[in-house]
């Protein structure tokens, strides 16, 4: 699918329709890429708003010495604000930004092809239409090409080109090379329900509903478990209300509709209850979290517990093997022996599993570590800067187990979230979903699974992507964990990529090699 081709000359005319929150940003990217820009809005007087704000934009870049006040003058010169559709046929490229509506793009394309030369790109800047679909209607549906900027256009780095059925090769060419020659990162993917960034996110948010949803931790607890054992930025449930429940809910119902509900993307009856009463995030001061009342609550965190004595290390700990020497950093005595069966780590009679998706209550009830006291201990991305760990600890157990290994764990500098014993637990269950529908998006094609990568790195700024994250937990961890989900829930929404599966049991790598 990855061509290389040539920008566009920065001589060629751009042309944006749709001066909102999207086409003014992209109309800012084009202008400073050099570009002469012709600005258009159906709605009167949208175009000088947007005009206006970038103006505010550039002077405040030029206050902090970003832009200089020359390049703000050419860069406010080279846009031309137009109040008909008809001005823009000098246009050799468009980028479309228009509202989200399938028989109004498709109209506004039909125009743009009778008007503009044969030679002009018409791209699409639409998040959730089919690109195939825009294009259908025309004598020439290869000119056409998702060009999809991630909001803020300015700021953000990616840039999904998204390849309809009809797209022509060398047109998706040109408009990857030309969003590399603007300063982004283009990704080129086919024209998919949610492209790769809004197919491969979901598993964030719907796995964050469903423990939420299941009284795993609450919302606080969940969000700093997934920032400060996995190294997101931020956490579901703060992401959410910041990009707006109503915005994430119509993605979640558009890529559930679109895959003919497959139920890994199946959106959350809670959500949708938030968005009902009008607690949209941010924008309405209250979502998940109450922005009137002092925003977030703290999350839950173990009070101190017993300073551990020595400890010992049975068998291989796999993905957790930097926690031994973080506990020996701490002070703690860390005898290794060789057993087989699970991994652990066993403080006093305690016995305390990395995660593979058994619960500690089942594991418990099992003869293999022939003990009730039984803790699971959550994932940790990076043992050098993860500072948080979530653990469960058995039904079976004394209610002491959960201080001793938190006393264990904080002696490695962790806090500890002790939450309810489900499978997975928090951030292991999230990953492992995202890397199954990551990589199942690279086997039909969606994209390469460099490309999905680097699309969750730079669009969602996730610290990993999701398959090269897989690789570093192994192929087979994850999909013990989701066949242990998909069990425990008897559900198919956590059914394992076939690629997944087909690595874990032949040993093949995950990624370029085979699923590409
Ligand atoms: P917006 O509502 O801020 O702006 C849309 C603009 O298009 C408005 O100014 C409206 O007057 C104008 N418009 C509507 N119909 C028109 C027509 N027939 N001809 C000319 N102008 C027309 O919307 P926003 O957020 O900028 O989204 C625009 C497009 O970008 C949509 O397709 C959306 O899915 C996509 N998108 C939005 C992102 C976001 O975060 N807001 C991110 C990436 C893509």
């Amino acid at each position: 699918m990855s061509t290389i081709g040539t920008p566009l000359g920065s001589a060629t005319v751009v042309a944006v329709i749709g001066a909102g929150t999207m086409g003014a940003g992209i109309a800012r990217v084009a202008a400073g890429a050099g570009h002469p820009v012709l600005l258009f809005d159906a709605v009167p007087g949208a175009v000088d708003r947007a005009m206006a704000e970038m103006r505010t934009r550039l002077e405040r870049s030029v206050e902090k010495g970003t832009t200089s006040p020359h390049e703000m003058a050419a860069i406010m010169g080279r846009v031309t604000a137009c109040d008909d559709l008809a001005q823009l046929a000098p246009a050799g490229f468009v980028v479309e930004a228009i509202v989200e509506d399938l028989a109004v793009k498709q109209k506004v394309f039909r125009r743009l092809e009778a008007m503009l030369g044969a030679e002009a790109i018409l791209a699409t800047n639409t998040s959730s239409l089919s690109v195939t679909a825009i294009a259908a209607g025309l004598d020439d549906p290869g000119r056409v090409v998702g060009m999809h900027f991630f909001n803020p256009a300015p700021v953000m780095p990616l840039v999904e080109v998204v390849h309809g059925t009809a797209t022509r090769p060398e047109v998706a060419a040109t408009t990857a090379a030309t969003a590399a020659a603007w300063g982004k990162t283009p990704v080129e993917c086919s024209s998919t329900p949610g492209f790769i960034v809004n197919r491969v996110a979901r598993p964030f948010y719907g796995e964050a509903l469903r423990l939420l949803g299941e009284g795993v931790a609450d919302a606080a607890t969940i969000d700093a478990v997934v920032t400060g054992a996995g190294g997101f930025r931020m956490g579901p449930f703060a992401l959410m209300d910041l990009v707006g429940l109503d915005v994430n809910l119509a993605v979640s119902k558009s890529v559930y509709a679109q895959t003919f509900n497959d139920p890994r993307f199946a959106p959350n009856v809670i959500q949708q209850s938030l968005v009902d009463a009008g607690r949209l995030g941010r924008k309405t001061g209250q979502g998940f979290f109450s922005y009137e009342e002092g925003g977030v609550p703290a999350p839950a965190t173990a009070a101190t517990g017993p300073v551990p004595g020595p400890v010992e290390v049975s068998g291989e700990l796999g993905w957790a093997d930097g926690l031994v020497s973080r506990l020996e950093a701490g002070g703690v005595v860390v005898d290794r022996i060789e057993a087989s069966g699970p991994g652990h780590v066993t403080i006093g009679g305690v016995h305390l599993v990395p995660t593979f998706g058994a619960t500690a209550t089942a594991l418990a009830a099992g003869e293999v570590l022939g003990s009730a006291e039984v803790a699971v201990m959550d994932l940790v991305r990076d043992w050098e800067f993860g500072d948080r760990v979530a653990i469960a600890v058995a039904d079976q157990a004394d209610p002491a187990t959960g201080d001793v290994v938190a006393g264990l764990l904080q002696a490695a500098g962790l806090h500890v979230s002790i939450v309810d014993d489900a499978p997975g637990l928090i951030l292991m269950r999230i990953v492992a979903q995202l890397a199954s529908v990551a990589v199942d998006a690279a086997a039909l094609g969606v994209a390469t699974p460099a490309a999905i990568d680097t699309a969750m790195r730079l669009g969602t700024n996730y610290p990993a992507g999701p398959i090269a994250w897989a690789k570093a937990i192994g192929a087979t961890t994850i999909v013990t964990v989701l066949d242990i989900l998909r069990g425990f829930y008897g559900e198919d929404r956590y059914r394992a990529a076939a690629a997944l599966r087909r690595a874990a049991v032949g040993g093949r790598a995950i990624g370029e090699e085979t699923v590409a």
